[in-house]
């Protein structure tokens, strides 16, 4: 039996003009994907800031800080992987669909679910950032001093990271700040959403 089987979607009075109306914006969700140390949340904050500064709805959804939270049960197996991209991809496009310029920072290593965030957005809602550091210059950085750990299951030693194939912008971060790659992409969104 369909667990869902007597379950009936209850549609809403407020209709998307209504809501971007009340923001004067509408809502995208840009998807920071990188190694661990690749500097995905570093930019990812600049640009939160960056956006409420010029008047904005924005908002961070990070990795590390899911996962003290509603991901806390997940750890890091490519099901639990799955799963943590699976709930956060659902909780961005809510965020998307309430008017919210929302900045999702996590490794995010396999395309598949990073296609299903897309799906789940629109794709005409939906910008890939790809924080493309290499992983010699992650292992060098170590802010977090994870890959001299001996951790099982870390993405590019022993868990694999799926390379975007075709992503709407590609970061730098070894020739370029983080806060000019935090520019790069404010200026993709202002395109896109305007503001009034
Ligand atoms: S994801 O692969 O499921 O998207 P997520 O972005 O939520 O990963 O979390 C990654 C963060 O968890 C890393 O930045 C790092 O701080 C920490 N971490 C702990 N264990 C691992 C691991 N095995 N592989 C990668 N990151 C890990």
């Amino acid at each position: 039996m369909d667990k869902n089987e007597n379950i009936v979607w209850h549609p809403n009075k407020v209709t998307q003009d209504e809501r971007q109306k009340v923001l004067g914006q509408r809502g995208l969700v840009v998807w920071f994907t990188g190694l661990s140390g690749s500097g995905k949340s570093t930019i990812a904050v600049e640009l939160e800031k960056m956006l409420t500064d010029a008047g904005y709805a924005a908002y961070l959804l990070d990795g590390d800080n899911i996962r003290h939270g509603i991901n806390s049960d997940l750890g890091f197996t490519d099901e639990d992987r799955n799963e943590n991209i699976r709930r956060i991809s659902e909780i961005a496009a809510l965020f998307r669909d309430a008017g919210i310029i929302t900045l999702v920072s996590f490794i995010s290593p396999f395309r598949k679910m990073r296609e299903f965030a897309r799906e789940r957005a629109g794709k005409e809602n939906f910008i890939e950032a790809w924080v493309s550091t290499d992983l010699e210059t992650c292992r060098k950085r170590d802010p977090k001093g994870l890959y001299k750990k001996q951790i099982q299951n870390f993405t590019g030693k022993d868990s694999a990271y799926e390379e975007p194939q075709h992503p709407d912008i590609i970061l730098d971060t070894v020739n370029t700040t983080p806060g000019e790659c935090a520019e790069i992409v404010y200026r993709e969104i202002a395109e896109r959403v305007g503001k009034s």
